[in-house]
């Protein structure tokens, strides 16, 4: 599929059975997003783009790689999109954070919004939006229109699971947002729910029901 990555890491994979088994407790599943959201943010940040800058190693001076350009932003859609920052941003502790809350409408499966915070110069930084789960792809297509009406133009979409028929929504509303995740599912079913999936990514982060 264009524009959609599945990270197919043997240690991804690994941690994700774990996640979708019913059994895992609540502290696991919190544990294992983060060690797995790690990883994911490892692929989703491979070809930024690097300069060098010159440094004085104990031994001699050389010049060395750093990353170039302004910091990133992740950008969490509340409330599960949080459960993917901690590990991210153990990886990339300088980077700027946005909220954006959104609901599901249990009825319609139309997203709401009723939180946005974001960094000023939302325009000149990469945006890396975090969601668990992409199902219906109403929240994400939404937060990302919010995002970009806020001046971001370069952005990339982190999930763990995905629904083909997100995929398919989400790249027909914003073709130049390039998808990654650990899995794209069977689909959804009629409640909206990822097949075989792993059941409420908020739910089973927070222990509520
Ligand atoms: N949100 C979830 O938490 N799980 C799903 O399966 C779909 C949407």
């Amino acid at each position: 599929m264009t524009g959609v990555t599945v990270v197919d890491h043997p240690l991804v994979q690994h941690k994700l059975t774990l996640m979708r088994k019913k059994e895992t407790s609540t502290a696991s599943f919190r544990r294992l997003l983060r060690e797995i959201s790690t990883l994911l943010c490892y692929e989703v940040t491979r070809n930024l783009d690097l300069t060098t800058t010159r440094i004085q190693t104990p031994m001699m001076e050389m010049e060395s790689p750093i990353l170039e350009g302004k910091k990133l932003v992740f950008a969490s859609i509340l409330r599960a999109g949080n459960g993917l920052l901690e590990g991210m941003l153990d990886l990339v502790p300088a980077a700027r954070v946005a909220h954006v809350g959104l609901y599901r409408d249990h009825d319609t499966l139309e997203a709401v919004e009723y939180y946005f915070k974001a960094p000023e110069d939302l325009g000149s930084r990469l945006v890396i939006v975090v969601d668990p789960m992409l199902a219906t792809a109403n929240s994400a297509i939404m937060a990302i229109d919010k995002l970009k009406e806020r001046g971001a133009r370069n952005i990339r979409f982190l999930c763990l699971l995905a629904a083909p028929e997100g995929i398919e929504r989400f790249r027909a509303a914003h073709p130049d947002v390039s998808v990654f995740t650990a899995s794209i599912d069977d689909g959804l079913n009629e409640k909206g729910y990822i097949m075989p999936g792993l059941g409420d990514a908020g739910d089973r982060m927070y222990g509520t029901k």
